[in-house]
């Protein structure tokens, strides 16, 4: 039986009932984060609590979110995922009202849900990694909201699907900006490069991550553009999430990249030891 948390209540899912005039279902008017748990540890829970705060901020939702820092760690024990790997989604809703555009009146609370789920990434992801393809990005100009309403990834995604790949990812005005559920990462000369913070990006965990282990492992790193003309010149792509830790590009569309992923390798191996060393 699954467990999940649905305003202030853990409670097997077929009893979690939520409205149908909830405006996460009817505008998409919501935020979310996926959290990792590693061994039942969940990882950067501080991280993804200030990037929800930033969420919940700029979509003007007001919900109190000290008592549910305590929720992704409740939901892995009441699933009985304790010492194993998971994945928590938390959702944070502007709540149910009558049909409106405009906000609900102030005393309608936010609707806040959770779930865990057992979870260990596909290790074709590792190796040989993964294929993309790259899609012009049209997405609106909040990208750095992490919000529920993901058409445009949803619809981009699905072309990579069509086409026999994993991921797509977004090109904005010739720059290479993140994919779909992921951020990327190239190498240059050795350099790694990833897309500067903007309104066009979500300020992936994963991403943050990634330039601290660049800095702490003396790997030459720069936020600035990728530009899609860029890419073929790469000597190592790679993309990085919650759910894929740092996934080496094997190919772009035909064009496969070389087997010989140094600077990628020794990423993964120093988020490996991050992961060891935060969620022992
Ligand atoms: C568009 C987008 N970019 C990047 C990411 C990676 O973010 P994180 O590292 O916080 O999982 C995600 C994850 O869902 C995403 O949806």
């Amino acid at each position: 039986m699954t467990v999940v948390y649905l305003n202030g209540q853990f409670l097997p899912e077929d009893q979690a009932h939520i409205s149908p005039l909830d405006r996460g279902f009817l505008f998409g008017d919501s935020v979310y984060e996926v959290i990792r748990a590693y061994r039942g540890t969940p990882f950067r829970l501080d991280e993804h609590f200030a990037r929800l705060a930033y969420s919940l901020g700029e979509m003007r939702i007001g919900a109190y979110l000290s008592p549910l820092k305590e929720v992704p760690a409740r939901l892995v024990a009441e699933n009985g995922l304790e010492g194993k790997d998971a994945l928590v989604y938390l959702q944070v809703t502007r709540g149910a009202a009558p049909r409106s555009h405009a906000f609900p009146p102030p005393d309608v609370k936010a609707t806040i849900f959770g779930m865990a789920w057992a979870f260990t990434p596909n290790p074709a992801w590792r190796d040989p990694g993964v294929s993309v393809i790259l899609v012009p990005d049209f997405r609106w100009s909040r990208c750095d909201i992490k919000v529920t309403s993901l058409i445009g990834n949803v619809l981009a995604h699905q072309r990579a699907v069509d086409a026999g790949a994993h991921e797509a990812l977004l090109v904005r005005d010739g720059a290479v900006l993140e994919g779909t559920l992921s951020s990327l990462f190239a190498v240059f000369e050795g350099e790694v490069r990833t897309a500067p913070l903007s309104n066009y990006i979500l300020p992936s965990i994963t991403r943050s991550v990634t330039l601290e282990l660049c800095r702490a492992g003396d790997i030459p790193v720069r936020e600035a553009p990728i530009y899609d003309h860029e890419v073929p010149q790469a000597e190592e792509l790679f993309i990085a999430s919650t759910t894929h830790e740092l996934s080496p590009v094997c190919a772009v569309g035909d064009r496969p990249l070389p087997p010989e992923r140094p600077v990628t390798e020794k990423l993964q191996r120093l988020f490996r030891e991050a992961v060891e060393r935060e969620c022992a």
